[in-house]
């Protein structure tokens, strides 16, 4: 009996002692650091591709990175659960001492693309990695960080590193990884396969799915259709002002867009009005500057995805 006794407190200490380990190893090792892709990329760009780029970075950049001084010098994301620590979106003007000046146009899109920074740095999933944006948007999204445009001029407010929590490093180690670049470039498709081209808005280039599927721990970034609840809805997001709620259901299903129109589709996205006429809430944007060719695209995917019945708890009394 003593000797079963004292095996199973040694078994105890061992375990201990591993999970102790284990710990200490994910805390010291922090965020992992990978080698940087090397892309040799210089955005040639025009007045048309500035706009674009604009336009993009409105819905995709500037709800994050937009400081107290109305360039996007960075922020507290304070809106983000306290689980993943205190994070703050850097300085990504033009500023060549705080901000991405001194950047090239290659380590831009590298980040972009994979997540990792010139100098190894990989950054976790509260910056956002764009592997299905098309060689044209994403260029787009780097002429605007070069341009003339008044938000991202340079400002000299000092980038506030992150402190990641264990949880983010933890997750760093078995989830969140470095993207590969893509094998080819990506190209858009042909305006005229609005399924096709629905598809590429959705996962490329407005990023639609990983807050409309189940949850972002099951966001399956280099395959999308793989996410869990792919488009179904319910995943839990904290606003701005910390209320809660969950993300609708897009598919077809009554749970979800069933019984909508295309009028309504395009209400919800200009105007920013549900079906019963309640206002939309953040962190859903109103997208007002799609075009009627983008807004009747993504309503022809968006019919052709598989039915989930998901009833989602809207919080609408909030
Ligand atoms: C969901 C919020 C969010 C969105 C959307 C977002 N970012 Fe970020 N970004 C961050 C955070 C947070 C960091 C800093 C992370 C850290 O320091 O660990 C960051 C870091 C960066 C950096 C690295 C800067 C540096 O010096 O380290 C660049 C460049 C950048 N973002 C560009 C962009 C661009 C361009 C877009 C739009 C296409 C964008 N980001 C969209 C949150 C966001
Ligand atoms: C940052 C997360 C996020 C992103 C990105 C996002 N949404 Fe939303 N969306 C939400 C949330 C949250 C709601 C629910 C808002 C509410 O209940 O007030 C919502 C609601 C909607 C609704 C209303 C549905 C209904 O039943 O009322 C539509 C339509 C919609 N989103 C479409 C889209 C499309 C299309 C895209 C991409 C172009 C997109 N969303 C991108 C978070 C997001």
């Amino acid at each position: 009996m003593k000797k079963v006794l004292r095996l199973v407190a040694y078994l105890i200490g061992l375990v201990v002692v591993v999970v102790v380990a284990f710990a200490a190893f994910v805390h010291f090792r922090g965020i992992p650091k990978y080698e940087a892709d090397k892309v040799a990329l210089t955005v040639k760009a025009d007045s048309a591709m500035v706009a674009h780029g604009a336009k993009l970075a409105s819905v995709q950049c500037l709800h994050c990175h937009r400081g107290s001084d109305g360039k996007v010098s960075g922020r507290p994301l304070s809106e983000l659960p306290p689980d993943f620590g205190k994070v703050y979106s850097a300085n990504i003007t033009q500023s060549k001492t705080n901000g991405v000046g001194n950047w090239t146009d290659g380590e831009i899109y590298s980040l972009l693309r994979t997540g990792v920074k010139p100098d190894g740095q990989f950054l976790p999933n509260y910056m956002p990695k764009f592997p299905h944006m098309s060689e044209y948007d994403m260029q787009s999204v780097i002429a605007w960080l070069r341009s003339d445009r008044p938000e991202v001029q340079a400002s000299e407010i000092p980038k506030v590193p992150t402190e990641p929590s264990f949880l983010t490093k933890f997750l760093c180690l078995v989830a969140f990884k470095k993207i590969p670049l893509p094998a080819q470039p990506v190209v858009e498709p042909d305006t005229t396969d609005l399924v096709a081209y629905g598809r590429y808005l959705v996962v490329g280039r407005y990023d639609c799915y990983p807050c409309h599927s189940a949850d972002f721990k099951t966001l399956n970034q280099e395959f999308p259709e793989k996410t869990g609840g792919y488009m179904g809805g319910g995943n839990l997001m904290v606003a701005l002002d910390g209320s809660q709620r969950y993300t609708a259901n897009l598919t077809p299903h009554e749970t979800g867009l069933g019984g909508w129109t295309e009028e309504d589709f395009a209400n919800a996205m200009r105007n920013a009005k549900s079906k019963n006429g309640q206002a939309l809430r953040d962190p859903m944007l109103p997208y007002n500057g799609l075009s009627d060719l983008e807004v009747k695209a993504m309503w022809q995917y968006l019919l052709t995805l598989p039915k989930i019945n998901n009833t989602v708890d809207r919080k609408w009394e909030q």
